[in-house]
This record gives structure tokens, C-alpha cells and sequence, in this order.
């Protein structure tokens, strides 16, 4: 099949190369020049493991091309994916002007009439709202289907490979079986739904993990109060099959570029439809509050911050990514640093993103080991898996303090505190 795929952000780049390992011919397209002079020379233009790879061994083969221009490449399609942002507007709702415009493009150029897949996320509804756009005066046909997306940044071409199920959601489960047909190598439950059922089914699906996660700090909350240890806790509910392992680390809240979203999108969906979720609302503050609670720990730990140095160790929203959108850790720095602390950071790979947010006060250091000598604590903010494999005992000994806040429960609590380390983490 010929494929374009408009968006090469996280969702389109991953989609754009995987479809191309399966063989399909894909033609990548984004507004943005310089994304795609990156793209055109094997370079990823965000941090995600195993892409880079296939990126560059799809394009010397030849089946995938990137260009800015969508009306050099629109005609030689089959189908089309729109993989544009719907970030949130103010009320939380899911701001549809991307996926609306490419929908208009594609209504001026496109010559036939195509299958049009919709992986953004997108309120209930709007595959109709797109459809009528992409169907305005022209004489053609275009059928929106929706696909949603459910990778995990970090093992998002895993993900992709590897789903534990592809939905697809069309008015004739005809379009859906052709869309289908894309992912025949891959080997997954498939469901083809009605559109309206597949584009909840992705705000459902996130919002009910995030509702875990909120699920697992309010008794992360309790635990402190009557001596219970959470992880323990997480375990002894997550090994009943019908609750699962997955999903109950306690911490300071989710982030990133989709749970926030789509939890506050869907209360909107909901709100929208006459319906209110109450439930939603106390995810929304919990998570909200979890970051707080955090703060608060570290504020009585050490009395005064004011000329103290702390150094937080992660910045992405979780582990095996750059990326800092809606990263509690960011919060947190900020927090300490209106406290009076003196902030000193690292992280892996989200060093670049986080200079052009964070404040020019905020000391960037080169690795761990710089980051934490001399502090008074230090703060676990990302569960990068290397932090816990640090040389505490070599830490230790740098630091003019002993405090460890571990916003993750990412440490073995015994073996730091034999360290000698004063050890503060999350519902333990
Ligand atoms: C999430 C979903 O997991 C994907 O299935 C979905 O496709 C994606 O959103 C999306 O809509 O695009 P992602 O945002 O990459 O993926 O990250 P997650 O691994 O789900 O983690 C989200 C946040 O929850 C992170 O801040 C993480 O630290 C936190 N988290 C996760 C916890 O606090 N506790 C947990 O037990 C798990």
C-alpha cells in the first residue's frame, strides 16, 4: 500500500517508519522544514529507543521519504493518516484546528476520493465533523476510520510491533477490514468497531489508567497514615489477575503529553454530553495534589530551603524519554527554587528540552555524580532505571547532607538506608 501520513510527531513518526517496516511505501509529511531535514537525513527529532534505527534502514531501502510539501505526495496515496496535535484549549477540551486544516487540505488537493485514518486524538464525534469537511463540494469521497493510538513513549516501536490489541472504528466495517488489512503481519487481538466506539474506547483506555494511578496514591496517602507500605500493598491487590501488576507504582502523579490531556478532555466529552464524570474530577485532583503532598514532605523535612542545595535527578515525565511536557519534576524544581533552594538537575536525556523551560537560576549539571555533590538532598523525580543503580554509597560521601527524596519509590529502601542515608519516599 501507498501511505501518507501527515504529522510527524510521536505518533506519526512511529506509525510513519513502523508501516514502512511492513512493507508498506510510506511518504511522511509535516509542516515543519526543519523536523524534515532532520528526518531526510536519518536523524530523530525526539529521543525514543530503537527508532533511529529503523528510520535510517527504511529510508536507504526506500520505502519511506519525508517531505513539507503534502500536495507533492497527496495523489500517490491509498490511504491517508492524519497524526496531527489536538492539544488542550482552555476548558481542557481537545483543540481540533490541525486535524480540521489537514482535513481542508486534503479536500483541495486530493483528486480521488480515499480512506482517511484519524490517529490523532479526537473527541467522540469528530470523525463526522472531519468527514464533512473532507466531503465539502467536490465531488469525491473520503471515509474517516479511526485507529487510535496506544503506544507508550519510550517503547512506542515495541508498542507498535507488539500491541496488545489494534482497534479500528468505521461507519462499514468494510473501510475497517481495509485498514485492517495495513497490520496483517502484526500479530494482535484486532477489533473492528463502529467510529464513535473506537474514539472513546482511547480516551477510555487512558483515563482508566490514569484512574489507577490516582487509584494507587490515594492509598499510597493512607499507608503513610496507618503504617502500611504501598508497594507492598500494589503488589498484594496487582496479583489478582483482574487488577493486574501494571499501573500501581505510587509517585508524585502522572504527566506527559497524553494522561493530563485526555483525562481532561474526556470530563469535557462527558460535561459536553450532559453527563458529569464524577469520577474524573477526583483523578484530576488527586493527581494534581500528589505533586504537592511531595513538596510538602521535603518542606518539613528540612525546615528552612532558603541557600540549601538540592539536587533532583530527572526531568522527563517518566523514564526512557525527553520529554517534559507536563513533567511533575519541572514542577518541582520551580517549587524548590521559590522555596529559596539552590537547584542543581540532571537527567539523561531531557537536559536540552528542560534548559529552554526552567529557570536561568537552575544549575545543569553533566551527570549524577556532579548534580548530587555538596547537596543537602536530593530528589527522585523520573524512574530512569539508572538511578538506581548509582554508587549511593560514592553519593553519600559527596553530599553535605543525607536526605534522599524519593518521589518514584524507585530505590531499594533497605540498602539505602544501611548507606546511612535519612530515606523519604511515597506511601512506605
Ligand atoms: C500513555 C499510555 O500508556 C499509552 O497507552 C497511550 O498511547 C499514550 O499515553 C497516548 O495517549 O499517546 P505515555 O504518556 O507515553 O503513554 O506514558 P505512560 O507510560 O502511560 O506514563 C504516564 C505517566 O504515568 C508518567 O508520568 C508515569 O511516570 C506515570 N505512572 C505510570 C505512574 O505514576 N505510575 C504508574 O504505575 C505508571
Amino acid at each position: 500500500m501507498k501511505i501518507v501520513v501527515v504529522g510527524t510527531g510521536y505518533v506519526g513518526l512511529v506509525n510513519a517508519v513502523g508501516l514502512a517496516e511492513l512493507g508498506h511505501e510510506v511518504f511522511g509529511v509535516d509542516t515543519d522544514q526543519k523536523k524534515i531535514n532532520l528526518l531526510i537525513k536519518g536523524h530523530e527529532p525526539f529521543y525514543e529507543p530503537g527508532l533511529k534505527k529503523m528510520l535510517k534502514k527504511n529510508l536507504s531501502q526506500g520505502r519511506l521519504t519525508f517531505t513539507s510539501q503534502l500536495t507533492d505526495v497527496i495523489n500517490q496515496a491509498d490511504m491517508i493518516f492524519i497524526c496531527v496535535g489536538t492539544p488542550p484549549k482552555r476548558d481542557g477540551s481537545a483543540d481540533l484546528t490541525y486535524v480540521k486544516s489537514v482535513s481542508e487540505a486534503i479536500n483541495r488537493y486530493a483528486k480521488s476520493g480515499k480512506i482517511i485514518i484519524n490517529k490523532s486524538t479526537v473527541p467522540v464525534g469528530a470523525g463526522k465533523i472531519l468527514e464533512e469537511i473532507l466531503n465539502k463540494k467536490n465531488g469525491r469521497f473520503f471515509q474517516v476510520v479511526s485507529c487510535p493510538e496506544f503506544l507508550r513513549e519510550g517503547k512506542a516501536m515495541h508498542d507498535f510491533f507488539h500491541p496488545d490489541r489494534i482497534v479500528v472504528g468505521a461507519v462499514k466495517a468494510a473501510d475497517g477490514q481495509k485498514v485492517m488489512e495495513l497490520f496483517a503481519k502484526i500479530k494482535a487481538v484486532k477489533i473492528i468497531t463502529g467510529r464513535e466506539t473506537s474514539e472513546l474506547i482511547k480516551y477510555a483506555a487512558n483515563a482508566f489508567l490514569a484512574t489507577k494511578i490516582s487509584f494507587i496514591n490515594e492509598i499510597s496517602n493512607l499507608c503513610e497514615k496507618v503504617g502500611a507500605d504501598v508497594q507492598e500493598v500494589g503488589r498484594g491487590m496487582g496479583l489478582d489477575k483482574r487488577i493486574g501488576l501494571h499501573f500501581l507504582q505510587a509517585g508524585i502523579g502522572y504527566g506527559g503529553s497524553c494522561f493530563p490531556k485526555d483525562v481532561r478532555a474526556l470530563k469535557q466529552i462527558a460535561g459536553g454530553s450532559g453527563y458529569n464524570f464524577r469520577l474524573l474530577k477526583a483523578v484530576i485532583e488527586v493527581n494534581n495534589k500528589q505533586r504537592k503532598l511531595f513538596l510538602e514532605k521535603i518542606k518539613k523535612t528540612m525546615v528552612n530551603l532558603s541557600n540549601k542545595t538540592v539536587a533532583v535527578l530527572g526531568l522527563a515525565f517518566k523514564d526512557n524519554t525527553d520529554d517534559i511536557r507536563e513533567s511533575a519534576a519541572l514542577d518541582i524544581v520551580k517549587a524548590l527554587q521559590s522555596f529559596g533552594a539552590k537547584v542543581k538537575v540532571y537527567d539523561p536525556q531531557a537536559m536540552a528540552n528542560a534548559k529552554l523551560v526552567l529557570p536561568k537560576k537552575t544549575i545543569f549539571c553533566l551527570g549524577p555524580y556532579a548534580a548530587v555533590e555538596n547537596s543537602q538532598a536530593v530528589v527522585i523525580a523520573t524512574e530512569w532505571p539508572a538511578f538506581a543503580d548509582l554508587n549511593w554509597p560514592r553519593i553519600k560521601k559527596s553530599m553535605k547532607g543525607r536526605t534522599i527524596f524519593d518521589g518514584k519509590n524507585l530505590l531499594n529502601r533497605e540498602i539505602i538506608k544501611k548507606i546511612g542515608f535519612q530515606y523519604i519516599a511515597m506511601g512506605r
